[in-house]
């Protein structure tokens, strides 16, 4: 543990995890112990979200926030395993493209894009980095629980701006900043966590450990404005369709607060 490192709760996924740390934020050592957790037991153990789903209970379907993709140069942040990249293979984008810090994760979507009769230009780099990735190129950027990853919201975002077209779309989804900060004891939410605390944390899953901070909704926002994007769209409510189909924790939380948001942007 580092010097001051000061043990806490942590909520992951749908449960409380019990020996998260909080550290000192290093780039180059966040980059190789997540690289490393998706090299290896990343899939395992937070398993895949993809389109059509942002998270459990939104879903690409209902909100039809990509529209009509034919034809369309298509930009993944985080692409992980290449299956939201099949989605919108399949529906005729003229340009698939995925970035993804992770070596492993980049060669199953190359291996599942293959597999289904696709292919894409893959990146193998951190998003807030230079890595070659065309400007002013994309009409449509988008993201499915992997922004929150970045060390560099703000480099993140103006690179991503830097990608699309003048009124390009940026379409993203990561865990609402909220659902980190309650968990579910005996049928009562209860805050673990305060909702302001962004500080960087590091957590241990099995004999793996991963290094998250957790955004204020606020930070998002304030961040996508001062990158040069208009907000179209937020969404917080959980699907009542799919909320129906499970009754664990998680759903039971997810009826009372949002467990994913996901917003929708416009390049100025
Ligand atoms: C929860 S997964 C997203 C999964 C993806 N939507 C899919 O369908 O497989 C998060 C992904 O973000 C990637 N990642 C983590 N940190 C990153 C970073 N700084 N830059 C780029 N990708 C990163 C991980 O390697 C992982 O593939």
């Amino acid at each position: 543990m580092e010097k001051n490192a000061v043990s806490r709760t942590n909520i992951i996924g749908g449960g409380e995890v019990g020996q998260a740390v909080s550290i000192h934020m290093k780039k180059d050592t966040v980059h190789r112990a997540n690289s490393l957790f998706w090299d290896t037991k990343g899939n395992d153990l937070l398993g895949t979200t993809a389109l059509p789903h942002y998270g459990a209970f939104i879903s690409e379907e209902k909100c039809q926030l990509l529209g009509d993709i034919t034809g369309k140069k298509v930009l993944e942040i985080g692409c992980g395993t290449g299956h939201s990249l099949q989605y919108v293979g399949e529906r005729k984008a003229s340009e698939l493209w995925g970035v993804d810090l992770s070596q492993e994760q980049i060669k199953k979507a190359e291996e599942h894009l293959t597999a289904n009769g696709l292919s894409a230009k893959l990146v193998c780099s951190p998003m807030e980095e230079e890595c070659g990735i065309p400007q002013n190129y994309f009409d449509i950027v988008y993201s499915v629980y992997a922004i929150g990853w970045t060390t560099d919201l703000e480099a993140t975002f103006c690179r991503i701006a830097s990608y699309l077209k003048k009124d390009g779309k940026f379409i993203f989804s990561w865990s609402h900043p909220i659902h980190k900060c309650v968990a579910v004891e005996n049928d009562t939410l209860l805050f673990k966590k305060s909702y302001f605390d962004e500080s960087w944390y590091s957590v241990t899953l099995g004999d793996s450990s991963l290094t998250l901070s957790d955004r204020k909704l606020s930070t998002y926002i304030n961040v996508l404005a001062k990158a040069g994007f208009i907000m179209e769209e937020l969404i917080e409510e959980s699907d009542e369709d799919m909320l129906a189909l499970r009754e664990d924790d998680f759903a039971k939380k997810a009826k009372m607060l949002p467990a994913t948001f996901v917003i929708k942007a416009r390049k100025q």
